[in-house]
């Protein structure tokens, strides 16, 4: 479903991904495994297009999207939920949603949202600014959902929740993939989280994949060293 083949990206001079090459199939959850500064959201920013490729390809759905502007890339069928969330502070809940409807003929948001996440139906008048940080993310979250993406990337969703939300978000990923069969790619650096959810695990390192492991074979106490400082 998602084909990503040697990708380079570079800040200027300074390049930042080495030839990152992997697939997430349908119905998979890929995870991220990475310490800070090791090229997670370099990478998902490549792959919407925010970041321009030096060189090598994505297809998404067997189409290529390498060069294609963001936009396009949602309407191809990719959708991101950035780290730290960028949920839009003084709109409501169900307006943020709505962003996500930009393209759709309908506004009106699906059923099948709110029921993934009762909280945000409870609180669909409030502005995304009031919420904590694990609604936020619930948030971000259906945003994304309602592109009706094949693939769904998230970037270390986990960050600055509170363990209790954590198992939340979770179980709202595994009940996605399962309803949905789409791909997600999900950068983390909590391990437990990532073996809830994750079929395959890759680690990054300085901008290249340096490991990549099955959920059943996970050697945990390796991937924990590699994101120990
Ligand atoms: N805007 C930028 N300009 C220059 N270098 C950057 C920029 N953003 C990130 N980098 C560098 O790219 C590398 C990967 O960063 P990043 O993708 O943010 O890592 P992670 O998401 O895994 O924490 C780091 O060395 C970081 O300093
Ligand atoms: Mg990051």
């Amino acid at each position: 479903m998602l084909q990503v083949k040697d990708l380079f990206v570079a800040y200027g001079q300074s390049e930042a991904l080495h030839g990152i090459s992997f697939e997430g199939r349908a119905n998979e959850t890929v995870a991220i495994m990475g310490r800070n500064g090791m090229g997670k959201t370099t990478l998902f920013k490549s792959l919407m297009g925010i970041l321009p490729l030096k060189s090598g390809s994505i297809s998404v759905a067997g189409q290529d999207i390498s060069t294609d502007a963001s936009y396009v890339r949602v309407a191809k069928g990719i959708a991101y939920v950035p780290q730290g969330r960028m949920v839009f502070p003084t709109l409501t809940v169900e307006e943020n949603i709505q962003t996500g409807l930009e393209n759709a003929v309908h506004k009106r948001i699906p059923d099948e949202i709110y029921a993934l996440f009762p909280v945000l139906w409870d609180m669909r008048r409030r502005k995304g600014g009031n919420l904590s940080g694990g609604q936020q993310q619930q948030l971000a979250i259906a945003r994304a959902l309602v592109t009706d993406p094949k693939v769904l990337l998230l970037d270390e969703p986990t960050e600055g929740i509170q363990p209790s939300i954590i198992k939340d978000i979770a179980k709202a990923l595994n009940e996605i993939r399962k309803m949905r069969k789409i791909t997600i790619i999900v950068s983390e650096q909590v391990l437990s989280f990532a073996m809830d959810v994750a079929d395959r695990l890759f680690v990054i390192e300085g901008g290249q994949l340096v490991h990549a492991t099955a959920r059943a074979d996970t050697d945990q106490q390796r991937i924990k060293a590699y994101l120990s400082v």
